[in-house]
């Protein structure tokens, strides 16, 4: 026998419905309109030419509908003229910060992107990433940041206007949108977050135009104030990301959505009578490299991205910075709602990495060969979706906590073109830097997967005693074909249970076990299983 020497259990993986295997009947079309922003050319069939933007010129919008970009006409600056204070197109003064001049050390970078954010002059702290460059970086890697890589995050950055001709739509709460763009339009969208230019994204104020936003700007990676080797990290990914992108321009595409469910839509927990659907659980592996093809869950934050242009350096970041073109959904997302999910289609992988957390490594570059759709997107799938952060473990067995959580994971694996459905691919969401409890988070995806038909594969992150725990329990549902209805009633009476009387003596699974007991034995549980 030697299942016990295989580090997975359940349906294999080579049987899950995946991208690879019904090639792109799961990717919806990019068609412009009203749902739809489409900022190149379309409809663009794969070719061998870059996306050509779309319109022709440049045209801007300065609203509370777009992005504000840096280039706008309406995008002011103070400035000093002979010491009376004026307002100066402030698109002029980033050009005039780099144009005609070379920038050969990290000094003379810090005082280009302080000449166009003067205000900032006595706040920002370069000194971190003086030291990345002087110190972490050999004066090989040194001079090709300044004679390559630099230049061309410039170049990209200043020709932003005849590159994203069309102002980007914001993605804001509750409003179900989609926004495609070629990866050369997100290659300059990013290199200006590297130079700090999107104005109206710099201050913490609560009361501020895009509080509701995550960061764009690069600074406070830039700034690295706790010196985190791992920020070290990140940006070397950052770099060989845009090494790679000046070097050779990249011909894709990539789809953010934002997919807003309505209460409509939901289905009643406590009567819902599909049971669960494929499970397979693996102590090896991760989402982004065995989960390839798969609908990729992203342990996000509400704000998208989370730390990942600070010092985090969990799943998410550590995503983010290896697939970098995820980054441009910071620029447009807004704080997502409990009925909400991003979902990003298309993106690319430019690094490889090792470690996790404070061993985080850039380990060089990654060539990403996944093929593409006939829009020019990668086959590859990441849905965001941000689990309650919990400060203690009770609170999550609560009706009211379970019901968010299956709401989320529920808007992340919804689909409405109803498709033969890739199956997810996840883990223990919500249970690392938020603390939720991996054995009930594992039961409510597999639930929220159930009624929106998807099969589920989970990769434990080493953890074998999780991957074994959880699939008997598996096992054991299966086998006596209990509902999602029934479950979610069980978990609530667990989790009444432990409010009730603090000493419940018995775990989640115990307590299952115990319930699912009796569920053929008598008819103790009988109504809280909905009939078959
Ligand atoms: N593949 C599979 N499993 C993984 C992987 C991977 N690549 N990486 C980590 N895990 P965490 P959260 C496992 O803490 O608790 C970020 O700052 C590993 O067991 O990233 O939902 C976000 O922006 C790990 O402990 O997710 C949010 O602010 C567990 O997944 C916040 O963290 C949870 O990973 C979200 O925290």
């Amino acid at each position: 026998d030697n299942s016990t020497e295989k580090s997975w259990k359940g349906k294999p993986l080579t049987e899950m419905p995946s991208l690879f295997l019904q090639k792109c009947v799961q990717l919806s079309d990019i068609k412009p309109g009203r749902d739809h922003t489409v900022l190149f050319n379309a409809p663009f069939l794969m070719s061998d030419a870059v996306p050509e933007p779309h319109p022709t010129s440049y045209t801007d919008k300065w609203d509370t509908e777009h992005v504000k970009m840096p280039c706008s006409p309406s995008n002011l600056y103070p400035v000093n003229i002979n010491g009376n204070s004026a307002l100066d197109q402030r698109w002029k003064l980033v050009k005039q910060a780099f144009c005609d001049k070379k920038i050969s050390c990290s000094l003379e970078l810090e005082k280009a992107i302080l000449s166009y954010n003067s205000r900032y002059n006595q706040i920002w702290n370069f000194r971190g990433f003086h030291e990345f460059v002087d110190k972490e970086l050999s004066s090989t890697e040194r001079q090709k940041l300044f004679d390559h890589i630099l230049p061309g995050i410039i170049r990209l950055a200043i020709e932003v206007p005849e590159r994203v001709t069309r102002t980007p739509v914001l993605l804001v709460r509750n409003k179900s949108h989609s926004i495609s763009m070629s990866q050369s339009q997100i290659a300059s969208l990013l290199a200006n977050a590297f130079l700090n230019t999107y104005p109206r994204r710099n201050t913490q104020k609560r009361q501020s135009e895009f509080a509701s936003y995550p960061d764009i700007n690069f600074i406070k990676l830039l700034e690295n104030r706790s010196r985190s080797s791992w920020v070290y990290g990140k940006l070397r990914c950052l770099l060989n990301y845009f090494d790679r992108v000046v070097t050779e321009e990249p011909k894709g595409v990539v789809t953010f959505t934002r997919q807003v469910v309505s209460d409509s839509e939901y289905p009643s927990w406590d009567t819902a009578s599909d049971t669960l659907n494929g499970f397979h659980v693996s102590s090896e592996g991760t989402i982004e490299k065995e989960g390839s093809g798969l609908l990729q869950v992203d342990f996000a934050n509400k704000f998208i991205g989370g730390g990942v242009l600070n010092t985090g350096c969990v799943q998410e970041e550590i995503r983010f910075v290896i697939c970098p073109e995820l980054i441009a959904a910071c620029l447009f997302s807004e704080v997502m709602e409990n009925n909400e999910a991003l979902i990003i289609t298309g993106c690319e992988q430019y690094s490889r990495h090792s470690g996790y957390g404070d061993t985080f490594r850039f380990e060089g570059d990654f060539v990403d060969n996944t093929p593409r759709d006939a829009y020019g997107r990668r086959l590859c799938q990441v849905v965001a979706i941000d689990a309650i952060p919990f400060r203690s473990k009770e609170v999550q067995y609560k009706q009211e906590s379970i019901d968010r959580e299956l709401r989320k994971a529920f808007a992340g694996f919804h689909c409405r073109h109803g498709v033969a459905l890739t199956a997810v691919a996840t883990g223990n969401w919500g249970c690392g830097a938020f603390r939720g409890d991996p054995r009930l988070k594992c039961l409510i995806q597999l639930m929220a997967a159930a009624v929106t038909h998807r099969d589920v594969v989970y990769f434990t992150f080493g953890d074998r005693q999780l991957r074994d725990d959880l699939y008997n329990m598996y096992s054991l549902l299966k086998e006596k074909e209990v509902t999602v209805g029934t479950l979610y009633t069980m978990l609530c009476q667990y989790g009444q249970q432990i409010g009730g009387s603090r000493s419940l003596s018995l775990d989640l699974y115990g307590y299952l076990y115990a319930l699912l007991d009796t569920l053929d034995s008598e008819d103790g549980v009988a109504d809280c299983s909905s009939e078959t």
